[in-house]
């Protein structure tokens, strides 16, 4: 090695984490900041959610300080290199804490965490924005906000998920601290209560620049550091024990092209990184080798303006990238620095904030260039007309954009150095490669540009189907006001292609021409031949209709005779008149561009903002109403009170799984999956080279001691395939190793021997189970319900619908904390077990099966899980039960926390279900008979998926069919096991109901809420189809529904929609409102509680804390029970609870969480408990009342030590017979539009009116509400769940499903909580929330529907032949490209096509 490439061979590292400096040695290359915080420090904050930049719950502040600034960004941890932050200052969740920061208050405040796994990563990236804002030059906002815009603020969440909330609360907190908000405007909060007014003052303060984000130490420090690490001199770490630097793995740090190109000469195989933010997309590829930091390089980052454009930097960050643009534009005007801000806008919508902070410019264009990445830059920069300089060995190139693209990407090493963009104002030479012809009409020619990209969330973190920058110098003829193209860049990118690449041939085509129809349509002709997705790309035909939409989104305001007056070629060519609107008004929003008023009776119509060019309305602000009534009945319960422990999850302190520390000697285990349906397992053996490197073995069934069985879940599931493997994603074994890294390395590495000879092949859908009779029996509970005689039904019917069929599509559970446990085996035979489950005791149970052990040597300890919706449940216990059987077979503690990618691969969530039905109904709508056959996969052991045969018809009974029968099978297949997710059956059952109701309305032409209306359950009815699970006074759902249509002004709203639908050819709404009924059934539950010496209370239930606010039920519920005692209103009392963790082996029976009803449960179970202590405890108020001594809560429990009295109760609780079962009521009222160009769907109102009995805790019930009801929207509209032909999961990531994220929720979102009174047999009169509300969610779904109706409509006044039909089935999900295929791929054509026949 030469002597300047030691020289910048880097192996000490210093930088700052809380304020507190960190030195350390020897650390690996690829180690990043997220495993560094995770394992070597007490910060748990930060959390792996995805490790693919994806989710951020990782998020942290980096702080750098350059020319005597410091910049500060939020960045994903997981994806950030540990030696990148040499001489940087980190800050993570905890550092924020002094007691607590305001956002951590104002998190628990405004009820936004729930399970809390995401929190920490949302309050980091608030955090970042504060601090950001802070050092802007507008005014100084009022005492106690920051200088944060609300705009700003509802975007500092908009690339982190959360999968339990719905966002609402979130956002409130975010515009809490913003100077413009109207306070009156934030929702539900524990600071002040309705009516009481909403004021600054009364939220916890906010102190702008309270947190030192680099501490002077390091500012001193910086150039003594970077001196230091030039001789490399041993520097003894303050946190020790990172791993050795492996032989010839150097993290090299050059800060001169000299030093680089020396290293890159003298090194074999050397990894160039900048941001490494490629890691998310291309894992393991840094595994090994040396790396070479490039941002050290003033070449690499400088950012030069020239009389062209600017030239950036390769290293350069895309957020750099948009603020200078941005900056530029400014000075240049928006005539002129159009391209600039269009490309600034459009990189906004690239990932997230926290990966843009470090994503380079380069990095995404080699990317782009060498693996084919679906790169926004590269289509952007080549619609602009971008070159770029390379260096290859000392030779330096400068290329147009589009000849690099086109370079072979394989042997080539050229370093990028600088991207040059062009602007459009200064010299047009510079953007058309010299080959203007601007002159000839220099007075009259305009530059028009405009970028597009079709994804599924409309503000990024998703990569695009499509993506286009287009580039037009448009002339205007003054005579016949025709427009022309002197010069056209058409670029397109992303859709199935090895680059982005330039329609010439279109180009060609359209130049010197007038746009006109015909002109239009031709060109699509030969755009559609020439824009080809590569065989095998997902969505190819949508792709091709996506590029066919944009160019003629963007030429339409430039043809004469299309819809709308054609602009001449002004200032305000290409912004366009949108949506081809035609004889709306119009008014001019925010952004100055002009759109569509929106005509429906929206609160905030100017907070819509116009169409972007992406075809996808811009995020706009979100606004929300809360309704409800706080009952004082059962005081403290039904307050909104702040969840317990919510501030703990904010700041990083609650200890979730993953976060205790490891005990001494802890192994890590990692699943061997397998990559077979069906075959024998012959062999499966570690790879030599990885078992001598560290601790590695394999543990298999063969390990299962003697007396134990090979059992993972019930009966008929094994914990590991043994001799055959059923399916793909099937446990065959766990690896275990010293490190997490190394058993997940050494698990890829297992080699498996399969054998298939002789054997059937496997069963791969729910067809091939059907035609070869692979069924599970049903149970013997399973007894079909039968209303009426079928065919007298039929017979009274005018109409008949034969066998219609619909198909839902499966649902991933998408907690943010993977599946997880810790097994540490105690004395004599006994094993302790952490585990994040939703069923304790089954854990319990399972474990001790599996080792041949008692019960009483399993102690199975849960005190909260990051996230469950079901998939906690029965899907948790093999991974408990795997760690806890390596643990015992090693006799050390052993630890598992699966990858996104393993979860995603191993656990599947709902069922996939297909439906087919024969409804018979008459003229009005009123249905006479329903039959509904229901085939549902359930993969390869039954797991809970009987249940789904009573829980799917429940649901379905939801309207009085008046004659009703089904067939409900549950198929075998060779697929991973199907579990219960959030409503399982009942979901489903729902949506098929509202299919029929959907086809009987679109077969009769009638709107179909007036369907719905003439078939809702009377509440003879009701009775008829669900017995005596609610009395007359309950039934509620025709005042729910009257409620709603009354607050969501539905009729109105109803006229407006059609209205704007006849005004509009591109965008049309749809407004529905779904009803629901939906049955729960409370389960028996145990309970303690104590009171200890000082009269602290501390309080066990068996329901386990997944993030619903159990806790905070059962401790409002211990705080009203015991104070009867004094007659007190139980607030002091509520500051004395603690609830603590389940531990099976201390309150036996826990039961599941699961069913909506365990914090219900949990509550009556410490009820009673309570009433058990107040009898004990009467006798002593009475007695101190008697000497009129003073009747505290204290003196009572003094008085109670002293008499000796047993001041601890437990029950076990059981439903009396006949009161386990009630039905729960809500409606929604959904409004979306639909872009026709695109597919995209935007919910732009949802109202909610849901019927909580009285509730426990408004605040924790709205919270599931919202929740669920965003989950849902996930369900129906977005989440796509693929596998392969063989059953291998394609969605394994936060790349390939995409979950519900600030930008896809109601623009407009009210909920209204009813208080329905007092019942008997309730839980104090309450009733569950957690999981009705996610059928609700169908409403946006049948809206979806109404808009497309009205788009078919529309298109078979374009076609004489092939009309679509006004009758249609329609699936779930419904993403984008599935609604663009109903409202027609060709709907520009045919549209265009009967222009010209008409003209
Ligand atoms: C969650 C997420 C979402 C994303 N979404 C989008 C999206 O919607 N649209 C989009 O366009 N992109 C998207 N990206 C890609 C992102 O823009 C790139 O990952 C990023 O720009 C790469 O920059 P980097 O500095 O991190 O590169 P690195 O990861 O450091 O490097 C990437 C590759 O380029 C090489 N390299 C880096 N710099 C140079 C150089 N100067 N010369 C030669 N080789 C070099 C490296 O060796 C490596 O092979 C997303 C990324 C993530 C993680
Ligand atoms: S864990 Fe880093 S973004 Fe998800
Ligand atoms: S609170 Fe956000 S993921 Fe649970």
């Amino acid at each position: 090695m030469e002597t300047t490439v030691a020289s910048c061979s880097k192996q000490t590292l210093v930088f700052a984490l809380n304020g507190e400096k960190v030195e350390l040695s020897g650390v690996h290359p690829s180690t990043t900041l997220l495993e560094f915080l995770r394992l070597q420090t007490r910060y748990k904050g930060a959390k792996l959610g995805c490790g693919e930049g994806g989710c951020g719950a990782c998020v942290v502040l980096l702080s750098t300080y350059e020319k005597e600034q410091v910049h500060d960004f939020a960045v994903s941890s997981c994806l950030t290199l540990l030696y990148s932050v040499d001489g940087c200052s980190v800050t993570t969740t905890e550092g924020l804490k002094d007691g607590f920061h305001s956002i951590h208050e104002r998190f628990a405040g405004f009820h936004a965490s729930q399970c809390g796994y995401c929190t920490p990563g949302m309050c980091m990236s608030l955090f970042a924005s504060l601090v950001n804002a802070e050092k802007s030059s507008r005014p100084d906002p009022p005492p106690g906000f920051s200088k944060l815009t609300v705009s700003e603020a509802e975007n500092a969440v908009a690339g982190n998920l959360c999968r339990c909330t719905g966002y609402r609360p979130i956002i409130d907190v975010c515009k809490s601290f913003a100077q413009d908000v109207d306070m009156e405007d934030l929702g539900l909060n524990s600071f002040w209560k309705k009516g009481e007014g909403a004021e600054v003052s009364k939220l916890p303060t906010y102190m702008p620049h309270k947190i030192c984000t680099f501490p002077d130490f390091l500012r001193d420090e910086k150039l003594q550091i970077r001196s230091s690490s030039l001789s490399s001199p041993p520097v003894s770490a303050r946190i020790s024990g990172t791993e050795s630097l492996r032989k010839g793995q150097h993290w090299f740090a050059p800060t001169s092209m000299v030093e680089l190109l020396n290293v890159m000469e003298s090194e074999q195989g050397v990894q160039l990184v900048a941001g490494n933010t490629s890691s998310g997309i291309y894992k393991n590829v840094n595994d090994c080798g040396s790396y070479v930091d490039l941002t050290h390089i003033l070449e690499l980052s400088e950012i030069k303006k020239d009389d062209y454009g600017i030239e950036f930097g390769a290293t350069v960050t895309i957020s750099k990238v948009i603020d200078t643009l941005l900056e530029e534009e400014k000075i240049l005007g928006s005539e002129r620095g159009l391209v600039f801000r269009k490309i600034a806008d459009h990189l906004n919508k690239v990932a997230s904030k926290f990966v843009r902070n470090t994503a380079s410019l380069g990095g995404n264009l080699i990317m782009a260039q060498r693996k084919g990445f679906d790169s926004d830059i590269a289509t952007l920069l080549l619609g602009a007309g971008s070159s770029v300089k390379l260096q290859m060995g000392t030779e330096r190139f400068t290329l147009f954009l589009e000849e690099f693209l086109q370079m072979p990407p394989s042997n080539w090493n050229a370093l990028l150095l600088s991207v040059h963009i062009p602007s459009c104002g200064q010299d047009k030479k510079a953007i058309v490669d010299g080959i203007s012809n601007v002159g000839k009409h220099a007075e009259e020619t305009r530059l028009l540009f405009e970028t597009y990209r079709a994804a599924p969330r409309p503000h990024g973190n998703a990569v695009a189907y499509l993506n286009a920058a287009f580039l037009a110098e448009v002339t205007n003829d003054k005579v016949t006001g025709n427009v022309g193209a002197g010069h056209l860049r058409l670029a397109f990118g992303a859709y199935g292609t090895k680059h982005a690449v330039r329609a010439t041939k279109v180009e060609e085509f359209l130049v010197g021409k007038f746009f006109t129809p015909s002109i239009l349509l031709e060109a699509i002709r030969l755009l559609q031949a020439e824009v080809v997705p590569e065989q095998g790309t997902p969505s190819a035909a949508y792709r091709s209709s996506l590029a066919t939409g944009f160019l003629f989104d963007f030429l339409r305001p430039l043809v004469k005779s299309l819809d709308g007056p054609v602009r001449s070629v002004g200032n305000n060519i290409g912004v366009g008149d949108i949506n081809g609107a035609i004889v709306c008004p119009e008014f001019v929003n925010n952004s100055g561009r002009k759109s569509t008023v929106l005509t429906s009776n929206l609160a905030n119509p100017k907070t819509f903002t116009a169409i972007s060019g992406d075809g996808c309305t811009e995020p706009s602000i979100i606004s929300a109403r809360q309704v409800m009534d706080i009952h004082q009945d059962y005081y403290p319960i039904g307050q909104p009170t702040k969840k317990v422990g919510a501030e703990l999850q904010a700041s990083g302190e609650a200890v979730y799984v993953d976060d205790l520390p490891s005990p001494k000697d802890c192994l890590h285990g990692a699943f061997v999956y397998s990559t077979k349906p069906l075959a024998r397992i012959q062999k499966i053996e570690m790879s030599p080279s990885l078992a001598s490197q560290e601790f590695v073995t394999l543990i298999s069934a063969k390990d299962i001691p003697k007396g134990g069985q090979n059992v993972g879940m019930l009966a008929d599931e094994p914990l590991f395939a043994d001799v055959l493997t059923e399916c793909v994603g099937q446990p065959l074994g766990l690896v275990v190793a010293d490190t997490r890294k190394g058993a997940c390395i050494a698990a890829e590495n297992v080699n498996v021997c399969y054998d298939t000879e002789n054997l059937e092949p496997p069963v791969l859908s729910i067809e091939e189970a059907v035609s070869k009779s692979s069924f599970y029996q049903n149970p013997s509970f399973y007894h079909p319900e039968k209303f009426g005689n079928f065919s007298d039904g039929m017979s009274l019917a005018d109409h008949k619908i034969h066998s219609a069929e619909v198909e839902m599509g499966s649902q991933y559970y998408f907690y943010m904390e993977t599946q997880t446990a810790l097994a540490v085996p105690d004395e004599d035979n006994c094993m302790v077990v952490y585990c994040s489950t939703q069923i304790p005791e089954t854990c319990q149970l399972i474990i001790a099966k599996c080792l041949g052990l008692p019960e009483h040597n399993v102690r199975v300890i849960s005190r909260r899980v990051g996230g469950g919706f079901g998939g906690k449940a029965f899907r948790s216990v093999p991974v408990a039960t795997a760690c806890a059987l390596a643990a015992h077979r090693l006799g050390r503690p052993v630890r598992v926390y699966l990858d996104r990618k393993a979860d995603m691969m191993s656990v599947m969530g709902r069922h996939p279900i297909k439906v087919k039905y024969t409804v018979g109904f008459k003229d009005d709508g009123t249905v006479t008979a329903l039959h509904v056959d229901i085939l549902i996969d359930a993969g390869i052991s039954e797991d809970c998926s009987s249940s789904m045969l009573i829980t799917i018809p429940e649901a379905l009974k939801k309207y009085n069919w008046r004659v009703f029968s089904y067939d409900i099978k549950l198929c075998k297949t060779n697929l991973l096991t199907k579990s219960a997710m959030r409503a399982p059956g009942e979901v489903q059952g729902s949506f098929i109901a509202e299919t029929v109701i959907e086809q009987v309305a679109s077969a009769l032409s009638m709107e179909a809420n007036a369907v719905r209306r003439k078939n809702l359950h009377t509440f003879e009815s009701l009775k008829v189809f669900y017995g005596n699970c609610s009395c007359a006074a309950d039934y509620t759902l025709p005042l729910v529904l009257d409620k709603l249509l009354a607050s969501s002004c539905f009729d109105s709203r109803a006229e407006a929609v059609k209205q704007f639908n006849s005004c509009n050819r591109w965008r049309k709404r749809g407004l529905s409102v779904v009803p629901i009924v939906y049955k729960v059934t409370m389960w028996p539950k145990p309970g303690k509680v104590s009171i200890l010496n000082d009269g602290s209370i501390v309080v066990e239930v068996g329901g386990v804390e997944l993030g619903q606010g159990l806790w905070t039920k059962v401790a409002q519920m211990t705080a009203f029970a015991l104070g009867k005692i004094l007659n007190d209103t139980g607030e002091d009392l509520l500051k004395r609870v603690r609830i603590v963790q389940t531990d099976t082996l201390s309150l036996v029976q826990g039961g599941y969480t699961a069913g909506s009803t365990a914090s219900e449960s949990s509550c009556e179970v410490v009820r009673l408990s309570c009433n058990v202590l107040v009898e004990r405890l009467t006798p002593i108020v009475a007695k101190l009342q008697e000497n009129k001594e003073q009747v505290s809560w204290d003196a009572v429990v003094l008085q109670a030590h002293r008499r000796l009295l047993n001041l601890s109760a437990s029950t076990y609780w059981v439903p009396a017979p006949g009161t386990s079962q009630y039905l729960n009521f809500g409606a929604a009222a959904s409004e979306v539009e639909v872009d026709l160009l695109t597919g995209a769907t935007t919910i732009l109102r949802t109202d909610i009116t849901y019927d909580c009995g009285l509730s426990l805790n408004p605040a924790v019930d709205l919270g599931q509400i919202e929740g669920a009801f965003v989950q849902g929207i996930g369900f129906f509209m977005l989440e796509k769940h693929v596998t392969d032909y063989d059953g291998l999961v394609l969605s394994d990531g936060t790349w390939t499903y995409k979950i519900p994220t600030v930008d896809t929720i109601p623009r407009q979102f009210n909920v209204e909580i009813l208080d329905s009174g007092h019942h008997k047999n309730r839980v104090l009169s309450s009733k569950a929330s957690g999981e009705p509300p996610l059928l609700l969610a169908a409403s946006v779904h049948c809206a979806a529907r109404e808009a497309i109706k009205a788009a078919r409509s529309d298109l078979r006044a374009y076609s004489n032949s092939e009309a679509p039909s006004p009758v249609f089935r329609m699936d779930t999900p419904a993403t984008m490209d599935y609604i663009k295929e109903l409202c027609g791929l060709d709907n520009v054509e045919r549209y265009l096509r009967s222009l010209i026949s008409r003209s």
